[in-house]
């Protein structure tokens, strides 16, 4: 842009003095020719003076034309300069934006991944007893290891009835980690855990024994089951516990069972 100018200046200023020149030229011949004439010869002198002066004027204004030109090539390559720094200027603002917007959605979706990780860690931290709502009602969850959720559970003795609810919260088929809920003498377990393999899937592992209280099916990833028994068969004066019955998983996976 401001070379483009610049061009047109100087092509101004060669105009001007090629005109000056001519004019110079053309007043000279003038008074040659004057001379010829009969024409007083201050009229020639005073068009030569006359021409002269023209070429003068046409090449002061040349001059200026050129500064005019100069100044507006600089206001123009300087406002040029001015929105071009703006234009920047918004759009670093735009990034910065941009910027802080997605460093909020990751901080929402931490805060998010934060809470589930809150949400899982207070049902693992689940201890014996019955809900909220019924001390006679106990969730028990199973997963894809060899763990209850609770390490025992103690029921009030005014229970008439307890139920326990088991909820599979694991992935794995019920044929590669399944789970049940055992209720018998705690010095049965062992027993009842090894009659269990033999009694085989149809029977849920749960072998044909007078000792067993109570027993839910095996359950898989994804499924739910509950038991319901009476406190009155539970004999005075024998601790009970319970156990899952999946081949391999009764020496690991017991607890105490409790009447308060
Ligand atoms: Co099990």
């Amino acid at each position: 842009m401001k070379t483009n100018i610049s061009n047109t200046a100087a092509a101004l200023l060669l105009a001007a003095l090629i005109a000056g020149c001519g004019s110079e030229q053309d007043a000279a011949d003038d008074a040659a020719s004057s001379s010829d004439r009969t024409e007083p010869v201050w009229d020639v002198e005073q068009d030569a003076e006359g021409a002269a002066q023209s070429a003068e004027e046409g090449a002061e204004a040349a001059g200026d034309a050129i500064e005019d030109a100069g100044d507006r090539a600089e206001d123009m390559s300087e406002d040029a300069a001015d929105r071009a720094g703006e234009m920047a200027d918004e759009a670093a603002e735009q990034a910065r934006d941009m910027a802080e917007g997605a460093s909020e959605a990751g901080d929402r979706a931490d805060e998010a991944m934060a809470a589930a990780e809150g949400s899982r860690s207070m049902d693992d931290d689940a201890t014996a007893g019955g809900d909220a709502g019924d001390p006679c009602v106990v969730d028990v969850e199973v997963g894809d290891s060899l763990a209850f959720s609770v390490d025992s559970i103690a029921v009030p003795s005014s229970c008439e009835s307890v139920t326990i609810n088991l909820a599979h919260t694991g992935s794995l088929p019920k044929e590669a980690m399944g789970h049940n809920w055992v209720l018998a003498p705690a010095d049965a377990l062992d027993a009842i855990g090894q009659a269990g393999m033999s009694a085989g899937a149809d029977n849920d592992y749960v072998p044909d024994d007078d000792r067993i209280v109570a027993a839910t099916e095996i359950i898989g990833g994804g499924e739910r089951t509950s038991v319901t028994f009476s406190l009155d068969d539970l004999a005075d004066g024998v601790d009970y516990a319970y156990v899952c019955t999946f081949p391999g998983h009764y020496s690991v996976m017991r607890g105490p069972f409790t009447v308060e």
